[in-house]
């Protein structure tokens, strides 16, 4: 991207700049207008949501021609459908005619959407197949194909993720991935006959910015005291969880991974006592599975680790207790819609289907043990900030994210307890808003890795 003009000068650097990395004080904080300002909110939109890659959704979710659902992305309705020849695509969900949204129905199947305005009708692949009166418009076909529902400019798959982007001109999918892809293509990996989405998505607003919603994914630190009563209840299962062993990554691009060890079980990966007694016996024969169809190596890599996987800007699949799809949409500065899906492997058992939903939705459901305290951080983190907007001294209208940075600078894997993954969020997400880093002295030399060197073990 060509040389941002910067957002607007905060002059709290003496720069403008809204992060401040500083080497030699082992300082790393982010101006606190970065979740408050709606200039700053109008500058990702038109940035970052309209010029790069943004999950769309899963193909399983519109297995069947003529499928359908509606979502925003990045404030923008859209259709994503499979049309009568089984391709997947996506349309701006806005007539052609006047404008009017187009299909005002979350989901569903259909050969055809028609505009409830003046009728027009349009098929699943975005030909105008209808308009009544039509003997009032030009008797010419280019008329009709110049009325075609408007595509969105890219969109491209992997493992079954579809992506869109808004600006032609992105470079493809895999180079936006990069490492990231090898993580989403493991989780594909791991159902014998394929993974799906379940119907059914869980949509839930929060009153508080999109990027706090990243950092709680990709911050270790808060596990323990914010999700104590979770913790607790482990313990009381026989399950004790620990912070030893368990590192951040950088995946370049504004990607992040976190890779846990001793976070707590997955179902058919690592047991753990709440599961019962069925599960452990399935989770051994799944691991035999899994060393048989991929190799012991690749098998490691799949089961060993819960991952939390961020691809920028607006993915995170939550690949511990069960596995979740969780897609952020920026609506304000201090708003965020959020919708997950389960993601399952296609063909397991009701009981472990059973044992599955139940073990999500007792952590990251937004009525379990650990989302609902997850969003009263990001809230109590929107209003806080309040506090401190425009303050006689603006030192104090920072956020600190330094935990870890003296590990850093000595050049060893930064710990998913440590603020690292956040960081290289941040600093991804200034270069493309153009907010400024403001660097001094000397960060660490080489390039951090961009994942487990060995399957799963974290180091
Ligand atoms: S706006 Fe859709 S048919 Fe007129
Ligand atoms: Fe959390």
């Amino acid at each position: 991207m060509a040389q941002q003009t910067p957002v607007r000068p905060l002059g709290a650097t003496g720069d403008g700049a809204m992060i401040d990395e500083d080497w030699e004080a082992l300082r790393f904080r982010v101006h606190r207008s970065a979740y408050r300002d709606p200039e700053v909110f109008r500058t990702e939109i038109d940035r970052i949501w309209n010029h790069t890659w943004l999950y769309l959704g899963h193909e399983t979710e519109i297995p069947k021609a003529g499928d359908f659902k509606t979502r925003t992305l990045g404030g923008r309705p859209l259709i994503f459908c499979r049309d009568a020849g089984g391709e997947v695509r996506a349309f701006f969900n806005a007539c052609t005619h006047r404008g009017t949204v187009l299909c005002r129905h979350s989901e569903g199947n259909t050969k055809f959407f028609q505009c409830f305005y003046h009728a027009w009708a349009f098929s699943n692949s975005g030909e105008l197949a209808a308009l009544p009166g039509d003997d009032a418009y030009p008797d010419d076909p280019a008329f009709r194909a110049s009325m075609a529902l408007r595509q969105v400019p890219r969109l491209q798959i992997h493992e079954g993720f579809v992506f869109v982007a808004f600006d032609a001109d992105v470079p493809d999918l895999l180079t936006h991935l990069g490492p990231a892809a090898h993580y989403m293509s493991l989780t594909a990996k791991i159902g014998e006959h394929g993974m799906t989405t379940l119907p059914g998505v869980q949509l839930y607003s929060v009153k508080g910015n999109w990027k706090l919603a990243v950092e709680n994914a990709m911050d270790g630190y808060h596990f323990a005291p914010t999700h104590n009563t979770f913790v607790g209840y482990l313990r009381e299962t026989g399950f004790a969880v620990t912070d030893d062993d368990q590192y951040a990554y950088d995946l370049g691009g504004g990607h992040g991974l976190l890779v846990l060890t001793g976070h707590n079980g997955r179902i058919g990966m690592v047991w753990e006592p709440r599961f019962g007694d069925e599960e452990k016996t399935r989770t051994v024969a799944k691991r035999r599975e899994l060393e048989a169809r991929l190799g012991p190596e690749l098998a490691a890599e799949v089961a060993d680790a819960s991952r939390i996987l961020f691809v920028f800007p607006n993915l995170l699949l939550f690949d511990l207790e069960a596995l979740t799809i969780r897609q952020l949409e920026p609506v304000a500065a201090d708003r965020t819609d959020v919708r997950a899906w389960q993601f399952v492997e296609v063909g397991e058992p009701e009981s472990v289907r059973a044992l599955r939903i139940k073990t999500m939705v007792s952590f990251v459901g937004p009525g379990g043990l650990a989302t609902p305290d997850d969003i009263e951080a990001y809230e109590a983190v929107q209003r806080g900030i309040t506090a401190t907007a425009d303050s006689a001294d603006p030192a104090h209208d920072w956020s600190d994210m330094s935990r870890g940075m003296a590990n850093e600078k000595q050049g060893n894997q930064g710990r998913s307890i440590d603020e690292g993954a956040m960081r290289s969020f941040w600093r991804r997400w200034a270069e493309k808003v153009g907010a400024g880093t403001s660097v001094a002295g000397d960060p660490p030399a080489g390039t951090p890795a961009a994942g487990p060197a060995t399957g799963g073990a974290g180091k």
